[in-house]
């Protein structure tokens, strides 16, 4: 597929076959999100791959649906914001640099025919302490990633252009 066609079948998928995940594939998820630019070159992400099935398990505290721990693979996107850049006025870039990172592995993985779903409402502390992460970095975002076991041919509505274009000025 060419970008464009990556970027318009992409969709959040919210059901999984139990299928395991092919090691070359799960590595070109991994490597794009790992080649993604960020403020600075900073590349404050680290990426936690999750497939024990009783640590997946576990997952379930920190957000309850079964699509999400039922998945092969928990991918968990965390970032670390005492390396990443912060402009001069203060604005920090940590979310910005791991959103770039999610969404490249994202976008890769809907190459690869593997569905994915940007997890956003889940319990950080929950998560944290299941996985072990230093106090110091902040987890940004997960998705369950697998084969989907779901078709989705509707596209979801979408603002039209006029409504978020301007030209020239707002
Ligand atoms: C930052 C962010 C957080 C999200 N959090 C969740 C979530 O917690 N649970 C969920 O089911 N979907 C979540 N989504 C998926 C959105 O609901 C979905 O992308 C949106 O409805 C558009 O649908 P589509 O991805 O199929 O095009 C999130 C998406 C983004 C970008």
């Amino acid at each position: 597929m060419d970008v464009n066609e990556v970027i318009k079948v992409r969709r959040s998928i919210r059901k999984y076959q139990i299928k395991e995940i092919e090691e070359d594939k799960l590595f070109r998820v991994l490597e794009a999100g790992r080649l993604s630019p960020s403020a600075v070159n900073k590349q404050p992400w680290h990426f936690i791959v999750i497939t024990d099935p009783e640590i997946r398990k576990r997952m379930k505290e920190a957000y309850s649906r079964n699509w999400f721990y039922e998945a092969p693979v928990i991918l968990v996107i965390c970032v670390d914001p005492t390396i990443a850049w912060v402009r001069g006025d203060g604005e920090k870039f940590w979310k910005v640099d791991g959103s770039i990172a999610m969404q490249s592995m994202i976008l890769q993985a809907t190459e690869e025919n593997l569905g994915t779903c940007w997890i956003g409402a889940f319990h950080e502390k929950t998560v944290k302490k299941i996985l072990k992460i230093p106090p110091h970095i902040r987890v940004l975002a997960m998705t369950p990633l697998g084969y989907p076991d779901e078709t989705k041919s509707k596209v979801n509505k979408r603002k039209n252009m006029e409504e978020i274009l301007h030209k020239n000025k707002w």
